[in-house]
């Protein structure tokens, strides 16, 4: 049976990006943090850059992205496993703007551009080629968006973020709920592996926009 695709397709009470971010706008407040850094794994047209701007702005002083600006890389071996439950989701699938495009658009939506920058490539390529001393040393990151659909995009992401979250940064999980929500698949199987064996534990604190959830980062070291 094949169904027509609507958009946008989250109905009811379901928590919005945008109303969890105005919630952390308020956290952050709470907290009494100092300026600091927004991270995005999958920035597509720019949409969910733009809502961390429109709600975190005075708090974040560098938006930093990655993206392939080319769509899901080739599917590897373990998501090719579990497509049959994620069907749409093919190399070269879910591609939005050139990065050029992109920047621009955000740029001319209001983000200052000495504040946005965007890295082009497949994360296998360009994370390892980051510096993370140099990133981290912009702030503490206060929220790290992971949305990266596969298992093997969000394995490396998650290597890659381990020591550039801090106390009480806010980690989404876009995809927590693809893969029909098993632990075995997608990103949910990629952050299990990594928090086995991360310095860090994380908070649930709730679930947005349907397919997602968001958690708090702390040190297991500090649990005594
Ligand atoms: C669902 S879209 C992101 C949507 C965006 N966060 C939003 O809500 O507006 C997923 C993005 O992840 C990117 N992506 C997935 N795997 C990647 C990889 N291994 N390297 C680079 N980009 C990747 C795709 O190019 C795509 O733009």
């Amino acid at each position: 049976m094949s169904h027509s695709y609507y958009e946008p397709t989250q109905h009811g009470d379901v928590l919005s990006r945008l109303n969890l971010l105005r919630f952390i706008r308020e956290h952050l407040y709470h907290s009494g943090v100092s300026a600091g850094t927004y991270l995005e794994f999958g920035v597509f047209n720019g949409d969910s850059m733009w809502d961390a701007h429109a709600a975190l702005r005075g708090f974040i002083d560098h938006y930093v992205g990655f993206d392939s600006f080319a769509g899901l890389p080739r599917l590897d071996t373990n998501d090719q496993a579990s497509a049959g439950l994620m069907p749409n989701w093919a190399e070269g699938t879910v591609r939005g703007g050139t990065r050029q495009q992109v920047f621009n658009h955000l740029v001319a939506k209001g983000i200052p551009k000495e504040k946005l920058t965007l890295h082009e490539g497949f994360y296998e390529d360009t994370l390892p080629k980051i510096d993370r001393q140099a990133l981290a040393a912009l702030g503490p990151c206060h929220v790290c968006m992971v949305d990266c659909d596969l298992y093997s995009s969000s394995k490396v992401v998650f290597d890659f973020i381990e020591p550039l979250l801090v106390e009480g940064t806010w980690l989404l999980l876009d995809d927590y709920f693809c893969y029909r929500g098993s632990p075995r698949h997608g990103q949910r199987r990629a952050f299990e592996e990594w928090l086995s064996h991360s310095r860090w534990g994380v908070t649930e604190w709730g679930t947005f926009r349907g397919w997602g959830k968001a958690f708090l980062v702390y040190e297991r070291s500090a649990e005594g």
